[in-house]
């Protein structure tokens, strides 16, 4: 989740370093810093504890100027947020940024303090840095320290490294902490991903896990740790500067909320079958065969996406009728789950890069099970781990609190459920057909949604901006739904928040009811909405303030509920990417009324590379 910037060329380097710094801020960080050649030879370092505010303020209070540097936002994971800790940490002649952890850190520390080290901060990143000085006799260029320092190591680590000896020069490596290359015209950037560096270049190439590269302003050279060289093309990335920024919204976390209709479109398109029926295979990435032939599929997710995953088990087994189960790929890596061949593994992830959920993938492709990934950024670490990539296309997120990337992760387990339905003969062909034109049809139903409840969930926010807790209820397909909006109400508006199936409320929940508790019930007209509106009355006589989320013109919830949200009607596997659409927009407005950080709420970042 730290976030790393190279640069290497002509331009002031800790200008651009403090630029793309701030296009990762969405990454989350307490604390950053840069290291920048200086005309006198040296490499002087700037850092500062807060908000990228503060280190401005220090490179204002003592510029740096040069055309070669590294920068890096910290969040922290061994030693608390300070300075000290901060990045770039330095280490004789060597300065060093790094996302990721070095497990083998202890046994360093002691072995380097033996050898007469000193030993400044409590980061583990110090370590690589005295590590990469030492091995610096005379003769050895920076990569060669590099290598050496890193075949020592064990753990995650991106890192890019500078020496005061090689003025010219940036050094990468990357073991499972993401890194992207970007190549300029008479420049080269490194970052931990790729908005930092839309701006200057939309040329890319990202780096494999156990491979390094030297960056000057000409050139950037492959090879891996062993010194084999590597020969990659670089990839175009078609995402505009633009779309990484707020245009007009006050947070992107709003923006993105909006962009959901464009988001589908962009997921949908060139997947739909819309004469056949059906979703493309060559979208899907994998065989007939394989589709026929699975016996079970095995969701793998954290977070949001486990919710997407929850989604997708009603999915792939009411259209195809393959026994699924879902896993918090937290609670599944490392327990010796029953996994192996006939398994279909779908591993779940907006980043492509959280850690419980790669190496629980990877677990399960040991294991034998064919491995397919629901992934937002293209090439990240799952993607490359699988057999098969089924992108979501919502474009960059930005917002700790994903909402678009949900969206579009539940358009790609439906069309997993249906590709996978039409295969295995159990769903019929005109039942597919309605399925695929009514989700065509969807981007402009969320669009009204959007639009035609924004102010109404305004006002309800408002009224309940000083409820201590809230309550979510949905049963079926609406359960991951309810669990979904209470998670986005805890994390960006700090309301303590249970997302329940509405069928449990009297085995607990129902307890915690009183008049101030708001309650929202989600009661489409689907097929459990007769016992949903008996939950409804349930709150309602508990004296809650029932919101209801229900399909418009729906009179009968409206004389029940306190507030009445209204959706389009739709066929029932599409409830849940309607109703999601004001519950992200209410945990929106009580967390702007709030004033919290709505886009990088306390103690949270985007994507989790730490256990
Ligand atoms: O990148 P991933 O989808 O793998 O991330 C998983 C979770 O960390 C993520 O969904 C998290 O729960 C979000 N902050 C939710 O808004």
């Amino acid at each position: 989740m730290c976030g790393i910037v190279g640069y290497v060329g002509e331009e002031d380097a800790a200008r651009v370093l403090v630029d793309g710094l701030r296009r990762l801020e969405y990454r989350g960080y307490d604390s950053a810093g840069v290291a920048v050649h200086a005309p006198s030879g040296r490499v002087e370092v700037r850092r500062a504890v807060g908000k990228l505010r503060e280190l401005e303020r220090a490179l204002e209070a003592a510029p740096v100027h040069g055309k070669v540097g590294i920068g890096h936002t910290r969040w922290a994971t061994h030693g608390r947020p300070s300075e000290v800790n901060a990045h770039p940490h330095v280490a004789g002649h060597i300065a060093v940024v790094h996302n990721g952890i070095i497990e083998n850190h202890l046994a360093l520390k002691q072995a380097l303090i033996s050898r007469g080290a000193t030993i400044a901060s409590d980061t583990d990143t110090e370590l690589v840095a005295h590590m990469i000085a030492e091995e610096g006799a005379e003769d050895a260029d920076l990569e060669t320290c590099v290598r050496r320092a890193l075949n020592k190591l064990e753990g995650a680590y991106a890192i890019a490294v500078l020496s005061d000896r090689e003025p010219g020069k940036v050094v990468v490596a990357k073991s499972s902490s993401p890194l992207v290359l970007g190549l300029g015209e008479g420049e080269m950037f490194c970052a931990s991903d790729i908005p930092a560096l839309l701006p200057y270049t939309r040329r890319m190439i990202f780096l494999e896990d156990g491979e390094m590269a030297v960056l000057t302003a000409q050139s950037v050279e492959i090879t891996t740790l062993a010194g084999e060289p590597v020969e990659r093309d670089p990839v175009t990335i078609d995402w505009s500067p633009v779309m990484a920024e707020k245009a007009g919204y006050k947070h992107f976390m709003l923006k993105e909320i909006f962009e959901q209709p464009r988001a589908l479109e962009d997921t949908l398109r060139g997947r739909l079958d819309r004469e056949a029926g059906d979703i493309h295979s060559s979208e899907i990435g994998l065989s007939e065969e394989d589709a026929r032939s699975i016996q079970r599929v095995v969701l793998l997710a954290c977070g949001t996406s486990h919710h997407a995953a929850l989604a997708g088990r009603y999915y792939i087994e009411s259209l195809a009728r393959v026994p699924t189960v879902v896993e918090l790929a937290s609670e599944f890596r490392g327990r010796g789950a029953v996994i192996g061949e006939g398994d279909l593994v779908v591993a779940v992830s907006q980043s492509g890069e959280t850690l419980d959920t790669l190496m629980a993938a990877r677990e399960a492709k040991q294991a034998g099970a064919k491995l397919l990934a629901i992934a937002n950024v293209i090439g990240s670490a799952i993607p490359r781990l699988a057999d098969a990539t089924f992108y979501t296309h919502a474009g960059p997120e930005i917002g700790v609190a994903s909402t678009k990337c949900f969206t579009t992760q539940l358009a790609n387990v439906l069309m997993l459920g249906l590709w996978l339905g039409r295969r295995r003969n159990t769903l019929p062909e005109e039942r597919a057909a309605e399925l695929v034109e009514a989700l065509a049809h969807l981007p402009q139903q969320m669009e009204q949604v959007l639009v035609g409840t924004r102010q109404l969930v305004a006002n309800i926010a408002r009224h309940h901006v000083e409820a201590r807790d809230a309550l979510f209820l949905g049963r079926g397909l609406n359960f991951p739904i309810a669990l979904e909006g209470a998670l986005k109400l805890k994390e960006i508006s700090y309301v303590h928040a249970e997302g329940y199936a509405a069928g449990e409320m009297k085995h607990g929940p129902i307890a915690l009811i009183d008049g101030h508790m708001p309650v929202f019930v989600l009661a489409p007209r689907d097929s459990s909405f007769e016992r949903s509106i008996g939950n409804l009355e349930e709150a309602r006589a508990r004296e809650a303030q029932v919101v209801a989320v229900a399909t418009e013109g729906d009179e009968a919830v409206r004389a029940v509920a306190d507030d009445l949200i209204e959706v389009p009607a739709v066929l029932e596997p599409l409830y849940p990417l309607l109703t999601v659409l004001p519950l992200q927009l209410y945990a929106y407005y009580v967390a702007d009324f709030k004033g919290t950080d709505v886009d990088q709420p306390r103690n949270l970042a985007k994507t989790v590379t730490v256990e």
